[in-house]
């Protein structure tokens, strides 16, 4: 290799490399070419490489025509990746363009479950009277969930209330919320208004009606003077608030072991408003919750004197109480989580 051959070389990598610049059809492939020319091992590398066979006096020769090939190599390169650049961008801005007419993805919002709905709307009302929340195991105690509330063990009431035992001896899932009476009472003194929300397990075969896993709201109310019209007068306080003004109400006796007198509490039919229907039995009456005085053995069990202390108590199913309000008929549809029925529920 003479100075002349090196000279020409570099002529014609000059010549194919700008024809290669302005034929890039996007900045990889500029990229591509710096490294194939320009880099350590590129092509200029690769021709200077023959200069050592020259005489001294011709080097800085090629050294100066190297250095305008590389500078017009670099100049086109950064010319052509600025155009390039300039489209890349333009044809980016149009492409991710955002069209802020499309609508918006609707957000899908959770609804309480219907039950849960349910009690927060009753314990909204009796807060209103001055009632507390309080919490009570859901597993009891045989002694807390019947005997203390008047059922000892060979009571014939116990067929009341079907019973899921566990592998604790003496504990059982407790079949109502009747025995945060007793919790309620021997944690702290009149006046008491207690407010009992909470899951209640029984040994039943399901049907439409009945369910081995449901939710009650108990209340109990004890303090000097309670009296059986005091009980009447907030229960018809809270069909109204629940059900709406005007609805006739009425009290019919009842029996439970832990209350002296019990009674049912019944609304006018809410589908027929009285004349009877399919959906009250033909009675026209709907039951919503059974309540009572609560007995003087429950009262001595909670710790309180009978002969100073009264009260009432109440106990309902928020499940019985959304059918009732909502027309929906089968108790089942509570435990099965299908979309189609919660969704209305908002
Ligand atoms: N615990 C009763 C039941 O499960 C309901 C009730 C509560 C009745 C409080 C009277 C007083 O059916």
């Amino acid at each position: 290799m003479d100075l002349a051959d090196i000279i020409r070389d570099l002529g014609a990598l000059e010549t194919s490399t700008l024809a290669a610049i302005s034929a890039a059809p996007d900045t990889p492939a500029l990229d591509g070419i710096d490294v194939e020319v320009l880099g350590k091992k590129g092509a200029l590398t690769g021709i200077l490489r023959g200069i050592g066979a020259l005489a001294a006096d011709d080097r800085p020769r090629v050294g100066a025509v190297a250095n305008t090939v590389r500078g017009a190599i670099e100049a086109a390169l950064a010319a052509r990746r600025a155009e390039l650049g300039a489209a890349e961008l333009t044809e980016r801005l149009a492409r991710e363009r955002i069209d802020v007419t499309l609508p918006g993805r609707p957000l899908r919002r959770g609804s309480l479950h219907p039950s849960i709905e349910a009690m927060t709307q009753i314990a909204e009302i009796f807060e209103q009277f001055g009632f507390v929340v309080h919490e009570s195991p859901e597993i009891e105690d045989d002694l807390t969930n019947f005997q203390m509330l008047n059922i000892p063990p060979d009571h014939p009431a116990r067929d009341l209330w079907d019973t899921l035992y566990v592998d604790i001896p003496g504990h059982l899932l407790r079949t109502h919320t009747s025995p945060g009476q007793i919790r309620v009472m021997q944690a702290m003194k009149p006046p008491i208004r207690a407010l009992l929300p909470g899951r209640c397990f029984r040994y039943e075969s399901v049907d439409a009606s009945h369910g081995f896993e449901f939710f009650q709201v108990e209340g109990l109310m004890v303090d000097e003077g309670v009296t059986l019209a005091d009980m009447k007068g907030l229960l018809d306080e809270f069909a109204r608030a629940m059900f709406g003004d005007g609805k006739k109400t009425r009290f019919r006796p009842g029996y439970y072991p832990f209350t002296e007198p019990s009674v049912a509490f019944d609304v006018e039919c809410l589908v027929c408003g009285g004349p009877g229907c399919p959906a009250c039995g033909r009675s026209g009456w709907m039951t919503i919750l059974g309540a009572g005085m609560v007995h003087p053995v429950v009262l001595q069990y909670g710790g309180l004197d009978p002969e100073r202390y009264q009260g009432f108590a109440f106990g309902m199913g928020p499940e019985r109480i959304s059918m009732l309000k909502h027309g929906i008929t089968d108790l089942r549809l509570f435990m099965e989580n299908d979309v189609r029925f919660l969704e209305p529920f908002r």
